[in-house]
């Protein structure tokens, strides 16, 4: 096993723990909330936030637990968008989505449970010094709230059947998914006690890592092979939404999304090799398939 799939399965196995569903106040609900948070998954942000880590000089498995408190707001992130209120998709993860499955009212819960779960396990962590922790919490709810994630998810809405600048995309797209990139960048920094300029220099690239990642995710959606990819293929035009591909076309979104791995690059030239898998992520977007 390379280290890559080392820490899968690791990240795998503490999230098989987290949200057990045997003596749950509601079974149910926790095998809703695990139905998504098991199904798979490419694992990016806890993978994320360890290799941050490790670019540090940090030691990046011993923070998973941490690390899998983010991938707890991301599934949620993903069971809301999949609603029919929002991208009403029928595909997630390879399987039926969570509403498909159980309903709307409980998959909202579901995201809801996932949501709080997060803050929960964050709070309880004893082996991080409460001050580091409160930074921590601080990086993570902000990125996943109305100054991240959320605002992001707000104006993505808002821009369906429109046209909006590129500019305006770019804050979209910073907002709804570079927000969480960056949050797993700098709390695996942070937890492993980077300087301000190391900080400075990952925030860089973890900004335009988040923008190459959602053009390729825009990218993958038109062109994509839904069974790879585990979701349908043509959410994003049977909704009217505001993409690289519908604003730029194929071929400059690819430009575009080359030109941001070459950025997330560049800034990780203070880093040697312990910035090795950081710059494979990064390097990555240009050819992946899911
Ligand atoms: C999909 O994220 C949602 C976006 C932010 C575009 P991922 O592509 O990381 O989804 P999983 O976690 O691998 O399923
Ligand atoms: C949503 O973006 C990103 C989230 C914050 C969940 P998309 O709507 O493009 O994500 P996918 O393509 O459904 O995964
Ligand atoms: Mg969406
Ligand atoms: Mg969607
Ligand atoms: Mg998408």
């Amino acid at each position: 096993m390379n280290d890559v799939s080392k820490r899968l399965a690791l990240i795998e196995k503490t999230l098989a723990e987290l949200c057990p569903s045997k003596g749950a106040v509601s079974e149910k609900l926790n095998e809703a909330m695990n139905y998504s948070l098991l199904a798979g998954g490419k694992r990016l942000r806890p993978l994320a936030i360890m290799a941050s880590a490790d670019a540090v000089g940090g030691e990046g498995e011993r923070y998973v637990k941490l690390a899998c408190a983010i991938e707890l707001i991301h599934t949620y992130s993903l069971i809301h968008d999949d609603l029919p209120a929002m991208d009403n998709d029928d595909y997630r993860r390879g399987r039926l989505t969570n509403h498909k499955v159980y309903g709307e009212a409980m998959a909202i819960l579901a995201g809801d449970g996932l949501l709080t779960k997060t803050f929960e396990l964050l709070a309880a962590e004893e082996s991080v010094a409460p001050k580091k922790l409160l930074r921590v919490i601080f990086e993570l709810s902000r990125a996943a709230g109305p100054e991240g994630m959320v605002g992001g998810q707000a104006l993505d809405l808002i821009a369906e059947k429109k046209r909006i600048s590129l500019s305006e995309l770019q804050k979209l797209h910073g907002a709804k998914t570079g927000a969480l990139f960056i949050a797993a960048v700098r709390i695996g920094a942070i937890l492993a006690d980077a300087s301000e300029e190391e900080l400075s220099s990952l925030t860089r690239y973890a900004k335009a890592f988040g923008l190459a990642f959602q053009i390729t995710d825009d990218i993958l959606d038109v062109t994509g092979d839904d069974k790879k990819i585990g979701k349908p293929v043509g959410s994003d035009e049977k909704n009217g939404k505001s993409t690289y591909v519908s604003l730029l076309g194929l071929s400059e979104a690819r430009q575009k999304a080359a030109q941001a791995v070459k950025e997330a690059v560049e800034a990780l030239s203070p880093f040697g090799e312990q910035a090795a898998f950081l710059r494979e992520l990064a390097q990555k977007m240009l050819t992946r398939e899911k």
